[in-house]
């Protein structure tokens, strides 16, 4: 297990990563873009979001998820009680493919360990909430989002969790009920595990100085 990194520590990485991937031109992708989107959020989120990659509006802001899906991505988040600032957003590949097509596989196989890999690394979510086929891919290789949404699989000390894309709930509107569970039950866990950890924390050495973020914990 990665040693646990200070915040300071968190916020210098990912803003060194940011610097890298503002000026990337490892693949085709930069020479169609307007701005590369790193990501945005908490340095030391417990929850981190994994989208595709940056639309339209991402690309004119350098900003995840600022269209209609992020809109409906800041309702969800709203429902649970959190906003965009206690949680980490970012994409699988950084820069928009070219009218929204999806990513080819050397543009993901080189962004994916350039980039998002080492964020996770950073920041070190307890939950990855999987955004949209590409990210779940990752982490649920062969899975299908209609079989497998909502259902969290367990590895690295942390929890994969698959969700519909925001895009594809607000194309079929049936799906809203489902994405609003996923999101409830989503935060259920994160809570668990938070309490979890600092039960675990709390027995292992009573005259340990609290942990290093303790404001952390406060979110759940
Ligand atoms: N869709 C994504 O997958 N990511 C964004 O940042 C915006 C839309």
């Amino acid at each position: 297990m990665a040693d646990i990194l200070s915040v300071e520590e968190r916020r210098l990485a990912l803003d060194a990563i940011a610097d890298e991937i503002k000026v990337c031109t490892l693949c085709p992708l930069h020479t169609s873009r307007t701005h590369a989107v790193p990501g945005a959020g908490r340095v030391d989120a417990e929850i981190m979001f994994i989208g595709e990659g940056p639309g339209y509006h991402e690309d004119q802001q350098g900003l995840p998820f600022v269209g209609a899906s992020g809109q409906y991505l800041n309702e969800l988040l709203h429902m649970i009680g959190l906003k965009r600032e206690d949680v980490f957003i970012t994409n699988v590949v950084k820069c928009r493919p070219p009218n929204n097509r999806d990513p080819l596989p050397n543009e993901l196989d080189t962004c994916i360990p350039t980039y998002l890999q080492r964020q996770v690394e950073v920041i070190q979510p307890k939950l990855i909430a999987t955004l949209g086929r590409f990210s779940m891919a990752l982490f649920f290789p062969g899975g299908r989002i209609t079989k497998i949404h909502g259902q969290p699989r367990r590895g690295n000390g942390r929890i994969y969790y698959p969700l519909f894309h925001p895009a594809a709930v607000l194309r079929n509107p049936n799906l809203r009920p489902v994405m609003e569970e996923d999101f409830r039950r989503m935060m259920a866990l994160a809570q668990e595990v938070a309490a979890q950890q600092s039960a675990a924390q709390s027995s292992s050495d009573p005259d340990d100085e609290p942990p290093p973020t303790p404001r952390q914990l406060s979110l759940f």
